[in-house]
């Protein structure tokens, strides 16, 4: 499994800013969406086909490339937080579609419920799929997620996951049962506390960016 965590100065700044307990809920959420824009962006080069021709510039012609837009890409956001993360997927990839996801995690003991599933019955052939969810603490709400994308026909290849934190926990559980998965990550925190906690982590992603 490759885990990535890009060293741009703007992930590290919104990452920050994500951490600061004092950052107050709109601008919380604000910096949610430009780290998942960006963590986007890095995670779509080189993995988006496109497509190549000519066009007539107004002085000339020139070469250009598209993205393809026959080739599918799904955004899977995990409710409630992944929401804020995905949310510039459809301004930053041409041609997406989303499906949600709705996924509680268990205060007690920490297992993951599905509560909503608007997943395809069947994904289409050849799609690529970003698994959007800010915190990666214990796992389980990451794997449910990927094993019900999987579930749909699509290899663990053709899934990228986007976060903003993540924890040995998580990534230990996701490198055994999707080896092949790619994992693009705002940071990497050391510990997930008794309560499921990230530790120093950014608190409860869903409460501070819906309130
Ligand atoms: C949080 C977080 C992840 C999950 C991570 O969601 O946004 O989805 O917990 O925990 P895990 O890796 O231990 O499974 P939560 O259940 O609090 O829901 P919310 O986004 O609606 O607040």
């Amino acid at each position: 499994m490759l885990v990535f965590v890009p060293p741009h100065p703007l992930i590290k700044h919104w990452v920050s800013v994500l951490r600061n307990e004092q950052t107050p809920c709109p601008v919380f959420k604000n910096a949610m969406a430009e780290l998942g824009r960006l963590l986007m962006y890095e995670a779509s080069r080189d993995w988006l086909p496109t497509i190549a021709g000519e066009i007539q510039s107004p002085m000339g012609v020139a070469s250009v490339e598209f993205v393809d837009p026959r080739e599918p890409v799904a955004i899977v956001p995990i409710l409630r937080a992944g929401l804020a993360l995905a949310e510039h997927a459809s301004s930053i990839l041409p041609a997406t579609k989303m499906y949600h996801l709705g996924v509680s995690r268990n205060e007690d003991t920490l297992q993951p419920t599905v509560y909503l599933n608007k997943l395809p019955d069947k994904f289409p052939e050849g799609s690529r799929v970003f698994v959007v969810d800010p915190m990666l603490a214990t796992g389980g709400t990451i794997v449910a997620a990927i094993d019900l994308v999987k579930e749909r026909g699509v290899d663990n290849s053709q899934i990228k996951v986007i976060c903003a934190v993540a924890a040995p926990p998580a990534l230990t559980k996701l490198s055994e049962k999707f080896p092949r998965l790619h994992v693009y990550a705002g940071i990497l925190d050391p510990t997930v506390n008794e309560k499921g906690f990230i530790i120093p982590g950014l608190g409860d992603a869903g409460d501070r960016s819906f309130g």
